[in-house]
């Protein structure tokens, strides 16, 4: 398959094409988002809770490193049942996390850096101690009833079986009013209801508050989730158990209702209001692209929605990759990719794809393949230096509840939510005080300060990724083209613009694999613009790529070969 040469002749028509349109690129597709956990990145006030002057503070190195949006986990008043992800209050920060004009402060100085900030948005549910909640309990006649979900017991039970994502039934009495209500994660996050008009109008007025003070939009906690069948009915129950031991569920009445596009549009019209916001989901049901592009509807929905199907790939496998880019790239009009591998509620993707002989190289080669798809790459805080999730050893460390509940068979979060690592002080620099969660033992080593000096680190590689990134037209915005490969285990792509190409060619395997670029693209002269080996230069078109080699280069010259 010889590619280069075609690319070459069409590249009059179609690149012209592309040239124009790139004048008004959106700036969230051609952006590196940079997932910030609050509470773990950089204690400012010595609490030993992550803060956002903290995050303030470290715009600098950010700003460095060459990411464009920071999204923001959320840092609103909680009881903290969820850590964050049950709000009591949408429009304050909560005090561990500082104040109003400090999160104004950092909205300003990131702009100042041209860096966007990303707030979080958990609509499904608040806390149970919510003001809007404590009164919706309060009596059957209260004016928030209607805000939950509430229903009188059927047979002395549970109105039907619907359970838990975090165990159990998803219904709790509460003997104040003899009535269930209704929470699809824990007890104390219990759901709102979406179909109540003054609900949507609630959340509206949240969003626009947090868009005023200069917020570039909002990441979606589990859209998915926000609507439940009105008739109540059971869900399909399939064999075997699910992960924390209940019967596995069929989640078709009280998960991905039609309806709730009908929402989604609604709150793409908010964000509409201002020009430069965007909406991005946590889309984490779709089992196909067909149903993930559901949630970008007719460009009137999510601007972006995270690919799981790329991040779940559960082995370091080219095939797997590969087959999940080809459908989410061939799919980019309608739909612009995200790509992640990490975040705050899965094991770290050093840990899950790391073989101790090749650590270096693989954390390496999987940051090259996520920043140089076409698509916007979301990267999480400390994937850059490789950090690795440490589980707790001892329960009572423990402080995510589910990882309390399910002890010792899953161990919780926590492990991948810990302090970030700069350097090898003991609280690795993150706090002058003892932190929330223990330091990894890896930070003695991995920690930014030591791989800022150091030209060979994970940190090193990734200013390089990313400067390359931003410098080159093609790597930003241009057509994704998959090269096939005699080997299975070798994954390659050009990225193409009218006044560039770039070729990355990722050996996702232990072996040594031969790859003569003739067989691959017509003859061409390459620039090294990036290697996790010891590669400067291409000589011959003959490669021996060595365990997990990635090599990014240019393409200068394109010869009729
Ligand atoms: C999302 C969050 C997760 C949280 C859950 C409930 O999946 O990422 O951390 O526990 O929603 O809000």
């Amino acid at each position: 398959m010889k590619y280069l040469l075609a690319l070459v002749f069409i590249s009059t028509f179609v690149f012209a094409e592309l040239e124009t349109k790139s004048k008004n690129f959106d700036w969230w597709k051609e952006a590196v988002i940079y997932q910030i956990y609050t509470r773990s990145y950089a204690d400012s006030n010595g609490d030993g809770i992550g803060d956002l002057n903290g995050i303030t503070a470290k715009l600098d190195y950010l700003a460095d490193l060459g990411i464009d949006a920071i999204w923001l986990t959320p840092f609103y008043e909680s009881p903290n049942v969820d850590f964050g992800y049950d709000i009591a209050n949408y429009m304050t920060v909560g005090k561990e996390y500082g104040t109003l004009s400090d999160y104004d402060r950092l909205i300003s100085e990131a702009a100042s850096r041209n860096i966007q900030i990303i707030n979080d948005l958990v609509l499904n549910h608040t806390s149970d101690r919510h003001p809007w909640f404590v009164d919706s309990r309060s009596s059957r006649s209260s004016s928030k009833r209607d805000w939950y979900i509430w229903h009188d017991p059927v047979d002395d039970s549970a109105p039907n079986n619907w359970q838990s994502i975090f165990g159990g039934s998803a219904w709790e009495m509460d003997a104040l009013t003899d009535q269930y209500y209704y929470h699809f994660f824990y007890p104390g996050q219990p759901d709102l209801n979406w179909r109540n008009p003054a609900v949507q109008d609630a959340l509206n007025k949240v969003m626009r508050f947090w868009l005023d003070r200069g917020a570039a939009g909002f990441r979606l906690d589990v859209p998915d989730t926000l609507l439940e069948d009105p008739g109540m009915r059971d869900n399909p129950i399939d064999e075997g158990l699910n992960w924390v031991g209940d019967p596995n569920m069929l989640h078709e009445y009280n998960m991905d209702l039609p309806e709730v596009h009908g929402i989604m549009r609604q709150l793409r019209k908010v964000v509409d209001e201002y020009p430069a916001a965007i909406l991005l989901g946590e889309t984490g049901s779709p089992e196909t692209i067909d149903e993930l592009l559901e949630w970008y509807g007719d460009s009137d929905e999510l601007h972006l929605a995270m690919n799981f199907l790329y991040t779940n790939v559960k082995e370091l496998s080219a095939e797997e990759f590969k087959k999940h880019v080809i459908d989410s790239d061939r799919n980019a009009d309608i739909g612009w990719p995200v790509y992640l591998l990490s975040n705050h509620d899965r094991t770290r993707h050093l840990s899950r794809f790391a073989d101790s002989l090749h650590n270096d190289a693989i954390a390496k080669q999987l940051a090259a393949m996520t920043l140089t798809l076409r698509g916007t790459p979301i990267l999480y805080y400390g994937e850059e230096i490789g950090m690795t999730t440490q589980n707790p050893i001892r329960l009572e460390d423990v402080k995510d509840p589910i990882g309390r509940l399910f002890w010792p068979d899953f161990k919780g979060r926590d492990g991948s939510r810990t302090p970030m690592q700069w350097n090898s002080s003991q609280y690795s620099g993150f706090s002058r005080a003892k932190p929330w969660l223990g330091v990894p033992t890896s930070a003695a080593k991995t920690n930014v300060e030591t791989q800022l000096n150091d030209d060979q680190s994970i940190l090193t590689f990734y200013h390089k990724l990313l400067a390359i990134r931003k410098s080159s037209s093609a790597l930003r915005h241009g057509e994704w083209t998959h090269i096939p490969t005699p080997s299975h285990e070798v994954f390659a792509y050009l990225r193409h613009s009218p006044s560039d190409i770039v070729l990355v060619i990722l050996n996702m395997s232990a072996s040594v694999h031969d790859l003569d670029l003739h067989e691959l693209i017509v003859s061409s002269t390459f620039e090294v613009l990036l290697s996790n080996q010891d590669r400067q230069v291409i000589t011959e078109t003959l490669l021996k790529l060595q365990p997990y080699e990635t090599v990014i280069a240019r393409v200068l010259k394109a010869q009729n070969g």
